[in-house]
């Protein structure tokens, strides 16, 4: 079952130098599942991680207003609980998971990571593993506890404040900003190798600088983001006196404070 992938790829170092081994037909259900979690890193999980770098936290260097704009967009999406379930939760569960399986059976094959050595395979396990403990945490404190950011998006920027300001998160923020940037970039660059969509080493090699390319962006986005939190003064983020306050009058909890 365990290694679909290598085991019915012949060996492609005969074909293509130093290549990686594209994904071929054979032994069934680990084939099946091999491809899904290859597919899966891109659509949904990668275009997740994209739109939100990219798109909806880079709303935060304009500021609180756009910031809180954003996610009150997001929050209003239609059936958003199921969009989130089975769009992104769900998704990066299966690939995270059958992530850990690929990692611990050691599947594919080392020598066929280009360049470096097996530093890039290597790399794309830890990454992915780091990006993973990132994202659950992540997940847990915005999404999970403190003030609902759906139903209160104007606290969405102060809440980040307050983890962005305490020094071991923010250390934490910058190695997940990191690692899931570079795994997800260098990602789509064995996407590519995998489903023959570059072939031959002068593609694979200029779609590489594409990728780094899209790496520096997201990264460089990401830290510009992170900029803008930290640069400004704390705003309400939905704790302390008035979540308390909140608790004796309900109504009133998550309501903006000037
Ligand atoms: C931020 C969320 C993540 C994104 C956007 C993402 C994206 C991707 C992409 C695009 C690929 C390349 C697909 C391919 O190899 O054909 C990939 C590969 C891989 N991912 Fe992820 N991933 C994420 C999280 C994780 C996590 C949490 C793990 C757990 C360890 C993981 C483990 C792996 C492994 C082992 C590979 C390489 C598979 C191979 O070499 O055949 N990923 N990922």
């Amino acid at each position: 079952m365990a290694s679909a992938a290598s085991s019915t790829a012949p060996d492609v170092s005969q074909g293509v130098a130093h290549g990686v081994a594209p994904l071929r037909a054979g032994q069934g259900v680990s084939f099946v599942l091999r491809r899904l979690h290859s597919l899966s890193g891109i659509i949904p999980v990668g275009a997740f991680l994209f739109e939100h770098i990219l798109i909806s936290n880079s709303t935060a260097i304009s500021g609180p207003d756009a910031y809180a704009r954003q996610v009150s967009f997001l929050a209003n999406l239609p059936l958003v609980f199921f969009l989130e379930l089975f769009g992104i939760w769900l998704p990066i569960l299966f690939h995270a998971l059958y992530g850990f399986y690929i990692w611990y059976r050691g599947e594919g094959n080392v020598s066929e990571y280009p360049w470096t050595g097996n530093w890039m395979y290597t790399a794309q396990r830890w990454t992915g593993g780091i990006a993973f403990a990132y994202i659950l945490f992540h997940t847990w404190t915005m999404r999970f506890t403190g003030v609902d950011l759906h139903t209160f998006p104007n606290y969405s920027f102060g809440k980040v404040q307050e983890e962005l300001f305490r020094p071991a998160l923010f250390a934490f923020y910058i190695v997940g900003l990191v690692a899931a940037s570079w795994h997800f970039c260098y990602g789509i660059w064995l996407f590519a190798a995998k489903w023959g969509i570059t072939s031959g080493e002068k593609a694979r090699q200029r779609f590489l600088v594409v990728c780094l390319g899209l790496f520096v962006l997201m990264t460089g986005v990401g830290f510009a983001s992170f900029y803008s939190f930290r640069s400004r003064p704390q705003q309400p983020s939905g704790t302390g006196i008035e979540a308390t306050e909140a608790n004796h009058e309900p109504g009133t909890y998550g309501k903006p404070v000037d």
